[in-house]
């Protein structure tokens, strides 16, 4: 590389590390620059969070070596690299409930009056003064709880800096993230950026990259493929380097719909969530439910699943009166959901990849007298460990060591193993790989040939309008459009018009 030699904060030399089973990382070299944000890219299980952890100290590396600034820190820790100005900003921040933004950011060191009592002015007035020397003008009297996604990542992001961090590690922090939350995350990010600030940045949304980053740094199992300056890449370079093969985006092909209605919602009202919905599932068919956050399209999934009242209205599912109050009572009438943080409910992290699969439906695989059939159950594992392509040291492997998007995985492996009548799905492909992403999407489209009906709550349009045979567009509780594959008003653009309001004035139009 020709450009002046600003000398880099951190730098990474021949990583090695191996888990039981699993070459993460198989010497990989990684550095970063003052003032830059340097995105790390690679498949589910490439090693992206592995290294990431090493660098801040989360397990030793078997061999390598980590200079910060140009000095080799012998054994890095987490309590070294916040020393050194190394920190790991978590994609869902934790905090402790009932305390305010401001106590937050002081954390143990509340100012105190002369009388030994908390100086709640000083607190507050600090608190803000010092968000706001980073462009964030927030009410720090709030309670951590009714603070968003994307402003607590910010918050901890200062708090990071207050504590003279100089690098920032972002894992999948977009994620979780509606759409409008990102690009006030992203513009934040670049602030700091502006202000000397470095970030390491994981994410599997290429655009993002392109979007954010000035150079990209791709790892395929646990190998370095190579960093190369985000100017001199286009996308389909990019996603070449990381899969090493060109990967066709799924577009699922014109199928015959029709079937038989398999859930029939009429009329379903939920004060202050949603009113007067009215739609039919029916076999075969996907549709997409899309919206702002917070419109209705999400928690209509999440109440038709038993987590949230459903509301009152008329459901039916296969023409019997459908009023679940459980999740465990919605899987055991044939209707299955996929959360979208899969931390929630989806899987249960020490147990193995075997167990959280065939979990749900023991009861089938079990015989006459109540035993498992083991052998069945292993085939079954097996067989969705193949074709969605989970990468596991094996199917004992506790899932909380498979990488994120590989527990994502299980968690469509283990609602497919449900054989649902009815699949919800929330952001389906939300930390999956390019090639995870067309592994689950041809599932779904499967599933969708022997008759499933299947409803995809996203904002991911392109995926939607590849997917979908209908797409319905929620606006603040309400359908407000409907959009038909195959038409040509089914573009992003007319779209994201209906859902940011622009069809308000069909509210009525569409039964
Ligand atoms: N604690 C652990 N024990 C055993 N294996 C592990 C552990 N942590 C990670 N691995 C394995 O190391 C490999 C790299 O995982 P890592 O989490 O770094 O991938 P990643 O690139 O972050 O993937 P993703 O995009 O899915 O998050 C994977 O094969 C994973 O199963
Ligand atoms: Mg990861």
């Amino acid at each position: 590389m020709s450009e002046p030699a600003s000398q880099p904060v951190v730098e990474m030399r021949d990583i090695v590390k191996t888990f039981p089973g699993v070459r993460a990382l198989a010497g990989v070299s990684f550095d970063v620059r003052p003032g830059e944000i340097h995105a790390l890219v690679g498949k589910n299980g490439a090693g992206k969070s592995t290294l990431m952890q090493i660098l801040n100290g989360l397990y030793p590396q078997d061999s390598g070596e980590i200079y910060v600034r140009g000095e080799k820190i012998e054994r890095m820790s987490t309590a070294r690299a916040k020393d050194v100005g190394i920190a790991l900003v978590a994609q869902h921040v934790k905090f402790v409930p009932g305390l305010s933004i401001a106590e937050n950011i002081f954390g143990g060191n509340l100012p105190q009056t002369a009388g030994g009592f908390v100086d709640w002015k000083r607190l507050n007035r600090e608190a803000t003064e010092r968000l706001r020397r980073f462009g964030l003008e927030i009410d720090v009297r709030r309670k951590m709880e009714t603070v968003s996604v994307a402003e607590r990542q910010m918050i901890e992001i200062a708090r990071a800096l207050f504590a003279d961090a100089s690098v920032v590690i972002l894992d999948e922090p977009t994620a979780p993230l509606p759409k409008h939350e990102v690009q006030m995350l992203f513009e934040f990010v670049r602030r700091l950026r502006a202000q000397g600030a470095s970030f390491i940045y994981i994410s599997h949304y290429l655009e993002e990259v392109f979007e954010l980053a000035d150079r990209v740094t791709v790892l395929r199992n646990g190998e370095l493929v190579g960093t190369v300056p985000t100017a001199e890449l286009t996308q389909p370079k990019l996603v070449k380097l990381i899969s090493g093969a060109d990967v066709e985006r799924f577009r699922r092909p014109p199928r015959e719909v029709g079937g038989e209605p398999v859930l029939e919602i009429v009329e379903l009202d939920r004060p202050g969530v949603y009113e007067d919905v009215t739609l039919t599932l029916h076999a075969g068919e996907v549709v997409g439910l899309t919206g702002l956050e917070g419109s209705g399209n999400g928690a209509l999934a999440r109440g038709l699943f038993g987590l949230e009242p459903m509301g009152d209205g008329r459901v039916t599912l296969a023409g019997k009166p459908y009023a679940v109050l459980s999740p465990s009572e919605a899987l055991s009438r044939g209707v299955a959901y996929l959360p979208r943080d899969r931390h929630g409910l989806g899987i249960v992290g020490i147990r193995s990849v075997r167990d959280n699969i065939s979990m749900s439906v023991l009861n089938r695989l079990a015989n006459a007298l109540g035993f498992i059939n083991v052998f069945r159950e292993r085939a079954m594992v097996q067989r969705f460990v193949e074709t969605l392509g989970i990468k596991t040291a094996g199917l004992t492997q506790p899932v909380e060591n498979l990488s994120g998007g590989n527990q994502q995985k299980v968690v469509v492996a283990k609602l497919v193993a449900t054989e649902p009548r009815a699949l919800l799905l929330d952001e389906p492909t939300q930390g999956v790989d390019v090639q995870a992403k067309v592994e689950i999407l041809r599932i779904v489209d499967d599933l969708t040939r022997r008759g499933v009906a299947v409803a995809i709550v996203s904002d991911e349009l392109s995926e939607l309008i590849d997917m979908c045979d209908r797409i319905l567009v929620f606006y603040r509780g309400r359908i407000v459009r409907e959009f038909q594959k195959g038409t040509d008003v089914m573009t992003p653009e007319r779209i994201l018009d209906a859902i940011e309001g622009g069809a308000e004035e069909v509210a009525h139009a569409v039964a």
